[in-house]
């Protein structure tokens, strides 16, 4: 396994790279956007593809990098479902498994310093984001921060894990690196408490300042989304009324992109083939699955996907491909569940 671990000075952040193998696919968690040029530099020396960008939660100290790797890799954006961020191309909740090739993280839901926190756990080691940092907790007195839910998620969740798991939160300011989960419970001050009162009474007495970059990192990260006007203008990409008709056109090949976890809990829209954004690349260059569809006969490729991320970047992809009758789903199954929702 190829495992880093990157900092960002600045802002105190950790950012992780993970992959299974040179050559293969990487993802990236809490990646800052000032260092995004370093993150590629990286992937490309150690001659790894980045599929996946991943942010544990909407941060207040820094702005996230998600939104440059998507434009500049076209990987996939990765938040939780709780996240107020506009767009991201997926969104994970409390028991998803986010995969990459070889690499598997479960996905847990820990609330508590924000609403839309998560935690990572893969193999040895948990992702802690700012719920359990080393000898610390994250701050909960703002972004809809709760110390009793922080309290269950981290006597509930996180420190249920075994005593050897590895911690790798999001942030330190000391130049501690890495804990694991015994060592917190034992010597984390935060974590010396008989209850959920207890806590929060603990961290209602912080009185924190509010962090420097607050008033512009929130706001900049809530705006991540890729620009799916552009695609639309270009008259690449149809609504889901629009779709609705459409569908069961013989000229017409109705494509998924999302994962299997995604059609199981979100549901498909009938008569769609299943192709993975992760194997886009794979499917459309000549003699991939996809070209040959379009190419032997003639179909117009329609695009669907999440929330329509996935689907606009796939549409440039080919027409880049050179096929230019290739169109997108708009808002993506969002937007048909809403139109079938509402008739
Ligand atoms: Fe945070």
């Amino acid at each position: 396994m190829l495992f880093r671990q990157l900092f960002d000075g600045v802002s105190g952040t950790y950012s992780y790279l993970i992959a299974s193998r040179r050559g293969g696919e990487a993802l990236i968690i809490d990646p800052v956007l000032e260092k995004v040029d370093r993150y590629l530099q990286l992937v490309a020396e150690l001659d790894v593809r980045l599929v996946k960008a991943v942010d544990t939660h909407l941060h207040a100290d820094h702005i996230t990098g998600l939104g440059a790797l998507r434009d500049r890799t076209r990987c996939i954006t990765v938040m939780g479902e709780q996240s107020k961020v506009d767009v991201v191309s997926m969104r994970v909740a409390d028991g998803d498994r986010l995969g990459i090739e070889g690499i598997l993280l479960d996905v847990i839901y820990t609330p508590g310093h924000t609403d839309d926190s998560y935690s990572f756990l893969m193999d040895d080691r948990v992702f802690t984001g700012d719920t359990l940092l080393i000898r610390g907790t994250g701050r909960t007195d703002f972004q809809n921060g709760d110390a009793r839910a922080q309290y269950e998620s981290l006597f509930g969740r996180l420190l249920k894990l075994p005593d050897e798991t590895l911690v790798y939160p999001a942030h330190d300011y000391k130049g501690d690196t890495v804990s694991t989960i015994g060592e917190e419970r034992r010597f984390n001050p935060r974590l010396q408490v008989t209850s959920a009162d207890e806590y929060a009474a603990l961290m209602a007495a912080l009185k924190l300042p509010d962090p420097k970059m607050m008033d512009v990192s929130v706001p900049a990260n809530m705006h991540q989304g890729f620009h799916q006007e552009e695609v639309a203008r270009r008259g690449w990409a149809v609504t889901a009324a629009e779709a609705a008709s459409l569908i069961g056109q013989r000229d017409v090949a109705l494509i998924d992109l999302r994962e299997r976890g995604e059609r199981e809990r979100h549901g498909v829209i009938p008569g769609s083939l299943h192709a993975p954004y992760i194997d886009l690349q794979e499917n459309m260059k000549p003699g991939g699955m996809l070209h040959e569809l379009a190419t032997a006969t003639g179909k117009r490729l329609l695009f669907y996907c999440a929330f329509g991320e996935r689907s606009a970047m796939a549409v440039q992809s080919a027409q880049d491909a050179g096929l230019h009758k290739a169109c997108h789903i708009a808002g993506g199954m969002a937007a048909w569940n809403e139109v079938v929702r509402t008739g």
